[in-house]
């Protein structure tokens, strides 16, 4: 019954909802820019509040900052950003079209793209004689993603400064004045939740690779030679589909069900590594409810790690594309904290009481796009039923846009006030509630399936008029279609319930 959503339909579908346009499209669009309408705000707001619920708010170690978007560029010269944040890019010879050298390989000669150096690309062209569009291509150069643009009015003496191409780096020049006010001790986290941009060379697939995005990043701090000891034995039996880097050489990349223990004994990462890859992996599985077949963890290859990183294991998301990265957890070891106390000549060390010394901590870095997160459980939630003969949408009652309806039987008066004033408590309590009076009550339900709605409750003339269900309203299950009776004055508590614990319908009267 459920189709696995391609790409064109979920940006269709996306648009038809408001959940996702082109920025400004009445101009004709800006390529990989979007704007995201009513639905796509909310549910962007609760998978960020999710997170923030789940990694900073039930937990004694991780706080959140805010940085600006725009800092010090000695920010991104000692990050290494100035130098090696780039795409290799190819240039074609007459009409100097650009193409993101790593993608027209994948997509010409349908191998893996991500381990391919300069060097590999140049050959691959020789040997196949590649061509675009009849053209001929330049040696494939390096291109710097950071968008550039000019501090102050005074065009003498501006200095040039970058729209930062990822929240994270602003948590390293803070990372002592974070740690004093919070009174952290290692291993600790920060969390930074904001806009990264970067010039894509060829923004595509939809949301998946934009110029202007959402990143969800913790910098993880711990001192390098302890063990982690909030790995549980539970997290080490996580299974899970694994592509290691040694099998992204053959063509035919195998990906092989092992557990994190596996990965700890194959000396693939430490145990701080693997605590947050067991983490993120469960979390998306249990709470956000993407299928663990939907799921699989790869290891960057040698050629690919990002400058910064001795160990990266993505956490794939199988699109209507395929398996493609929906977010990084890196080991960045003491890149960032010994660049930023070299190049601002400010100690960055920290005192760890346990081994009475000073440490520039090492970081384990999760970082999720929010833009990939969302296409991700749009695509697991996205269920064409044809029985009912509408689309449900399946999310999760903690990330659904609306957490309710509320739906009068008819637009007539008594029935109207009714559900205005259980809308009105509910809305006091913060539970974000939809109001819907146009249409047979059929059409409503079928409209609210289409945008995730896990609840819709119903007052009819019974919920008025004397008798056995006088003040009881029907309550609706999205993905059953059940119906329950229950008293509008249990109707709060009910709903609290739902949200916290599905299966909590089925014990309804
Ligand atoms: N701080 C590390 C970092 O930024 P990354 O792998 O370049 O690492 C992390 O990006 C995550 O940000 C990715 O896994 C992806 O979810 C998201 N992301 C990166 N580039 C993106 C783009 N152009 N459009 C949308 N999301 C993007």
């Amino acid at each position: 019954m459920a189709n696995k959503i391609t790409l064109p339909e979920l940006a269709s579908f996306c648009k038809k909802k408001g959940f996702v346009f082109q920025a400004a499209e009445i101009y004709g669009g800006l390529a990989g820019f979007f704007d995201f309408g009513p639905l796509g705000t909310q549910l962007k707001h609760n998978l960020k509040d999710t997170y923030r619920k789940e990694f900073v708010h039930k937990r004694d170690n991780i706080v959140e900052q805010d940085g600006s978007i725009i800092t010090n560029p000695k920010v991104w010269k000692a990050s290494g950003h100035v130098d090696n944040f780039g795409d290799l890019v190819l240039t074609t010879t007459q009409t100097k079209t650009k193409l993101r050298a790593d993608h027209f390989i994948e997509d010409t000669l349908n191998i893996p793209g991500d381990a391919l150096t300069a060097d590999d690309i140049n050959k691959l062209i020789k040997e196949h004689n590649l061509k675009y569009n009849d053209e001929d291509f330049e040696e494939v150069k390096d291109f710097n993603l950071m968008f550039n643009t000019q501090v102050g009015a005074d065009t003498t003496k501006t200095a040039t400064a970058y729209l930062r191409p990822e929240t994270c780096q602003s948590i390293f020049p803070n990372f002592r004045s974070v740690a004093d006010v919070s009174r952290a001790k290692l291993p600790f986290g920060i969390v930074q939740v904001g806009k990264a941009f970067r010039n894509e060379i060829s923004p595509r697939d939809f949301i998946f690779r934009c110029r202007e995005f959402e990143q969800i990043e913790m910098e993880y701090f711990f001192h390098p030679q302890t063990e982690c000891e909030a790995l549980s034995e539970k997290q080490l039996q996580t299974k899970i589909q694994f592509l290691s880097a040694e099998n992204q050489d053959n063509e035919s990349a195998q990906m092989t069900e092992v557990t994190i223990s596996d990965l700890l004994k194959q000396k693939r990462l430490n145990t701080h590594h693997a605590y947050w890859v067991a983490e993120f992996f469960n979390w998306l599985n249990h709470d956000i409810g993407l299928n663990t077949k939907n799921l699989r963890i790869r290891e960057h290859t040698k050629t690919e790690l990002s400058h910064y990183s001795t160990a990266t294991l993505d956490i794939d998301y199988q699109y209507g594309m395929g398996f493609k990265e929906m977010l990084g957890i890196a080991n960045r070891g003491d890149y960032d904290l010994t660049q930023h106390q070299k190049h601002s000549k400010s100690k960055l060390e920290f005192f760890d009481e346990v081994t009475s010394s000073k440490v520039l901590p090492h970081v384990i870095e999760p970082s999720l796009g929010v833009e990939r997160f969302m296409m991700a459980v749009l695509s697991e939630g996205f269920t064409n039923d044809e029985e009912r003969g509408n689309i449900v949408l399946k999310l999760e009652p903690k990330v659904a846009p609306f957490k309710v309806a509320i739906l009068p039987l008819m637009g007539k008066a008594p029935l109207v006030a009714k559900a205005q004033e259980i809308l009105a408590e509910l809305r006091d309590e913060d539970i974000i509630t939809d109001y819907d009076k146009s249409g047979s009550v059929g059409r409503r339900y079928a409209r609210q399936d289409e945008i995730g709605t896990p609840y819709c409750v119903t007052i009819d003339f019974e919920t008025l008029e004397d008798g056995e269900l006088k003040d009881t309203v029907t309550i609706r299950d999205r993905d059953s279609t059940e119906q329950k009776r229950i008293a509008v004055s249990d109707l709060y508590i009910t709903l609290r319930k739902l949200l916290k614990d599905k299966s909590f319908f089925s014990k309804l009267e």
